[in-house]
């Protein structure tokens, strides 16, 4: 029967080296007996990026890139997206199990219960500029949370550590939403504990002088949206939280170092990115020269590709169904037309097959959040307020692994060899 081993032969002495293979996995420490006559490290793993390196052992979320499949816990993205609440959804990740009524009604009562942020929090959410992008405005007030919560640096108890899951939960969409009124210039609404999780959040975007009128067919489509964004394994904004988590600093600070980490670009910033590249391309005509334009190396095209997925992303697929209830209410975004015509062309053009690129989450959400009313610098915040629960359960799960110590990644060193110092005077 074969063996889960791997035999390695190290050419520069000829010794031969077998190491236990587990979950299809070799441990990089295993390495370390490889040595060379002259070595006293051992052998390492190089890879930048972590392109090929699992950092942990997660019961969190799967996802087969190849076959476009994403569950949560083991359940289907598709089938949380049809029924779930994002509520519900957040209890399954952060618990393990979809919470039965009684859980369920425990735990939205306990995020109703803890909407409300200090006073001080306006205030100095007031002291950002007229300008400030929000997501520098939420990572930031996320981070002073800690401040607040001194308790939250008790991470080893388990009450505390349910309790500041509680505070995050309940008090980033009020946050959120106080960056959103400072953008426009509008006074802060406070929360209102008779609305549900997303009813709450959006009345306090939009209330005008005690008036909103909510709108149950757009306020399911956020809230499918913030399942679908809900947990995404080791993406590079999760891996932030745990990184910055395993020091052992509070969640507030972990979590806002992964707010920080999906302000990028490249990450949940794509969202905002895909919106900014309508706009330059202004009509569908323009679309072949975009293409063009990509495929000579001058910049990508955004919302497209995928470090995990190699096929379609199962969120996008979703969230063009959602798409198309959400334009039923509010009209076509006439910059779906320009999208649509990038994805036929782009899933038909040779550079973008042979990279394996489709679309990705962020391709379609920025057009839905546009036609809800939110600007498009403020896509990202949404995104951040869908992956909270994955932030907190991930950050949990890495603080419960006995495997897991403080995230120190190794280097090649690759610059000078030991000089001496030369003095001011002598440099010219
Ligand atoms: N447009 C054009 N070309 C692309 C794109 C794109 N969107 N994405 C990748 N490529 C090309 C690269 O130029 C590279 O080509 P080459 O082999 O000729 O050099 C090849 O495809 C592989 O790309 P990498 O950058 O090595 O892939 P990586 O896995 O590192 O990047 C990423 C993944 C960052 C998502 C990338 O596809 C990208 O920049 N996409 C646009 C930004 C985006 O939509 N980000 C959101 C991701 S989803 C999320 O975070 C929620």
């Amino acid at each position: 029967m074969a063996e889960d081993t791997l035999t390695i032969t190290d050419n520069r002495t000829g010794h031969e080296y077998t190491l236990p293979i587990t979950d299809g996995t070799i441990r990089a420490t295993d390495l370390q007996q490889i040595r060379a006559e002259d070595d006293t490290d051992g052998l390492m793993a190089y890879d930048p990026a972590y392109l090929n390196t699992a950092s942990c052992r997660s019961a969190i979320t799967y996802i087969d890139g190849d076959a476009g499949i994403l569950r949560y816990r083991g359940y289907p993205i598709e089938q949380l997206a049809e029924d779930a609440t994002f509520l519900e959804t957040a209890f399954l990740l952060l618990e393990g199990e979809l919470p039965n009524a009684e859980q369920l009604h425990r735990w939205e009562e306990d995020v109703r219960y803890h909407t409300y942020v200090h006073t001080n929090v306006q205030k100095f959410l007031e002291g950002f500029r007229y300008d400030a992008h929000p997501m520098g405005m939420l990572l930031g007030a996320v981070g002073a949370l800690s401040t607040f919560y001194p308790d939250a640096k008790d991470i080893d108890d388990p009450d505390g550590r349910y309790l500041q899951r509680v505070r995050l939960m309940a008090k980033l969409p009020t946050i959120a939403a106080y960056v959103f009124r400072h953008a426009h210039g509008l006074p802060y609404v406070l929360p209102r504990n008779d609305l549900d999780y997303i009813g709450n959040f959006v009345n306090m975007t939009f209330e005008i002088g005690g008036r909103h009128e909510p709108n149950p067919v757009l306020q399911r489509a956020l809230e499918i949206l913030f399942v679908l964004h809900a947990d995404h394994e080791q993406n590079c904004s999760t891996s932030a939280v745990r990184g910055v988590g395993s020091s052992h600093v509070d969640p507030f600070s972990a979590v806002s170092a992964g707010i920080a980490a999906l302000y990028g670009p490249l990450h949940g910033g794509a969202n905002e990115a895909v919106l900014r590249m309508l706009d330059q391309i202004g009509v569908k005509e323009n679309v072949p020269g975009f293409i063009e334009q990509v495929k000579d190396g001058k910049g990508r095209l955004m919302g497209f590709g995928h470090r995990v997925y190699k096929s379609y992303d199962p969120r996008a697929k979703l969230i063009k169904r959602v798409a198309d209830d959400v334009f039923e209410q509010t009209g076509l975004n006439p910059k779906l037309e320009i999208a649509l015509e990038l994805e036929r062309i782009a899933l038909e053009d040779e550079y973008f097959v042979s990279r394996r690129l489709y679309p990705n989450v962020d391709f379609y959400s920025g057009l839905i959040y546009q036609a809800m009313g939110y600007p498009t610098d403020y896509f990202t915040v949404l995104f951040a307020l869908g992956r909270l629960p994955g932030w907190i359960a991930q950050w949990e799960e890495m603080l419960g692994d006995p495997e897991q110590k403080i995230s120190r990644p190794r280097q090649v060193y690759v610059g000078d060899p030991e000089r001496p110092y030369v003095p001011r005077s002598e440099r010219g």
